[in-house]
């Protein structure tokens, strides 16, 4: 680790004190110790794998969740019962072609939606915010799973509630399989659950009984809520044993507003991972690459070799210290520099502000025999869509006096700001105002395709990895594109469904901060 990088982590983390017999919180002088074992899910209880094959119900409800070296915090979660066993935020496991069918059996005291982030879906099954059901109500979903195989999620979308039900709990992975992803699997000698591991960065607050915090103010209502530790599957600190072979990572961003800058570290010095897939599943091919930026609701499949380290190695998974451009939009010109973000920071009251560097996770490798493997040079096949009569449409995302919009407009659940055609192509051309903020937008029940990304700050076109200016993160079947001030991101959608009749979805920012302050427009898909 860089010794600026050891300051920067070590500013960050809390120490106690006592002065003069009062015991001061203060935040020095700690380096992370990674003692939690990381939370990996049993075969019933939270997070479990439900490899659902008939009808089923999830109770939306308030638990209690151990977190690993923690006390127990109440917890937002959807709890089933499938043959006897329990699961809360069960892990959904589906294959191309599989149907659906499940209820969403609302037993919170206020209302609440699930909604399949990533599937194409008929509105009606989407989780639109408008469909949002009263307590003791409940929505019954019925759908074929089209998608990709991939790494999906599924979450709450109540309406104005979506960033602090998703805070406390209600989210979890949606995984698809499909023959390339069994090939891969094949070849790597994957398996889920130990060396095919799904992983969801959240920060969070937890006050001093070891309860989870949710409580933004206006300004942090207006720029995201930060959480002051990170967790990797709810654990803080987190330490995990590997084999010395391939591991698949499967990473999703399910903060409500922090943006990751993935790193691997060993003994200071990075380690190269090769990236296999993002939102929609996996790339043509794999792609090598030292970081990469994850923003709030997009996914990063990733393997990492650990045959080469030897037994007792450790490799740690940070982000590395980035300029969030946060500020600038709040303060006029010349108010987006790294001092500015930190400032904004601690105006929020956070102990870390959006581009700290932050240890996420500590890998150490077991000793044993290492196991090779070639990784598939072909791992799917990626059509572009065919533009060549799309129609081209602009978004601009800029601000007014404590309020972000698309387009100028705020989430109004009768205007539908955005009508397109079904099976046509359109390509969208986002533009994110110079004096802005990161803005991960994020469409439903269609993916898409980056095709240029230009007018970044120099950290981020220093990240691409082709000619138009993309990231690796860019790469294959979207649903979710991270835009920083001053950015055009040009993507391709292909609004192809054979849903009966008009279809209404939403574009929205997947800060969920900002979600829930109506960075959000309708979108109508016209029969
Ligand atoms: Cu995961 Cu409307 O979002
Ligand atoms: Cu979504
Ligand atoms: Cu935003």
């Amino acid at each position: 680790m860089k010794r600026r990088q050891f300051l920067g982590l070590a500013a960050a983390l809390p120490v106690v004190t006592t002065f003069g017999g009062w015991t001061l919180f203060n935040h020095a002088v700690s380096a992370p110790r990674f003692d939690n074992t990381l939370f990996l899910p049993g075969s019933d209880g939270p997070f479990a794998v439900l490899a659902p094959d008939a009808p089923f119900t999830l109770v939306a409800e308030q638990g209690w969740l151990p977190v690993p070296g923690r006390s127990e915090t109440p917890f937002l979660w959807y709890r089933t019962q499938v043959n006897g066993a329990d699961y809360q935020n069960p892990i959904l496991l589906l294959r191309t072609g599989d149907e659906l069918d499940v209820t969403l059996d609302n037993q919170l005291d206020e209302g609440t939606i699930i909604h399949w982030h990533g599937l194409h879906v008929p509105g009606r099954e989407d989780g639109h915010p408008i469909h949002t059901v009263d307590p003791g109500d409940q929505y019954e979903y019925r759908f074929k799973v089209t998608n990709r195989g991939g790494t999906y999620w599924y979450h709450t979308h109540a309406h104005h509630r979506t960033a602090r039900q998703a805070h406390q709990g209600l989210a979890s992975f949606l995984l698809v399989g499909d023959d390339d992803n069994d090939a891969l699997n094949e070849a790597l000698d994957l398996e889920l659950g130990s060396t095919d591991l799904p992983l969801v960065l959240q920060d969070k607050r937890f006050d001093r009984l070891g309860h989870l915090v949710y409580q933004p103010n206006p300004m942090q209502g207006m720029m995201g809520y930060l959480g002051d530790e990170v967790l990797v599957n709810m654990t803080p600190s987190a330490r995990h044993e590997v084999e010395r072979r391939i591991h698949r990572l499967r990473l999703l961003n399910g903060s409500t507003a922090r943006i990751y800058r993935l790193a691997l570290r060993a003994d200071g010095d990075a380690v190269p991972f090769r990236v296999i897939g993002t939102d929609g599943g996996l790339l043509g091919s794999p792609r090598e690459v030292k970081e990469a930026f994850l923003s709030p609701g997009e996914r990063l499949e990733v393997l990492v070799d650990f045959a080469a380290f030897a037994g007792g190695d450790r490799v740690e998974l940070h982000s590395l210290e980035f300029d969030p451009m946060a500020g600038g939009g709040m303060m006029g010109r010349g108010g987006m520099g790294r001092g500015m973000g930190g400032g904004m920071g601690r105006m929020m009251g956070g102990a870390m502000h959006d581009g700290d560097p932050l240890a996420l996770l500590e890998f150490v490798v077991r000793e044993g025999e290492a196991v090779t493997a070639r990784v598939p040079e072909r791992l799917s096949r990626i059509e572009p869509i065919d533009i060549t009569d799309a129609r081209e449409r602009d978004i601009r995302l800029d601000m007014a006096p404590m309020q972000w919009r698309i387009n100028g407009e705020v989430y109004d659940p009768d205007r539908v700001p955005i009508e397109v055609d079904a099976n046509t192509k359109e390509v969208w051309v986002i533009r994110n105002a110079d004096h802005s903020m990161p803005h991960p937008m994020h469409i439903h029940g269609f993916s898409f395709q980056v095709l240029l990304r230009s007018g970044g700050p120099d950290f981020v076109r220093e990240q691409a990895v082709n000619d138009d200016g993309l990231t690796v993160a860019d790469l294959g079947w979207k649903d979710t594109v991270l835009l920083w001030p001053g950015e055009t991101v040009r993507i391709a959608i292909d609004f192809t469904h054979d849903y009966d009749g008009d279809q209404l979805y939403v574009f929205h920012c997947h800060n969920l901060e900002h979600e829930d302050n109506d960075m959000m427009v309708n979108v109508r898909v016209r029969a």
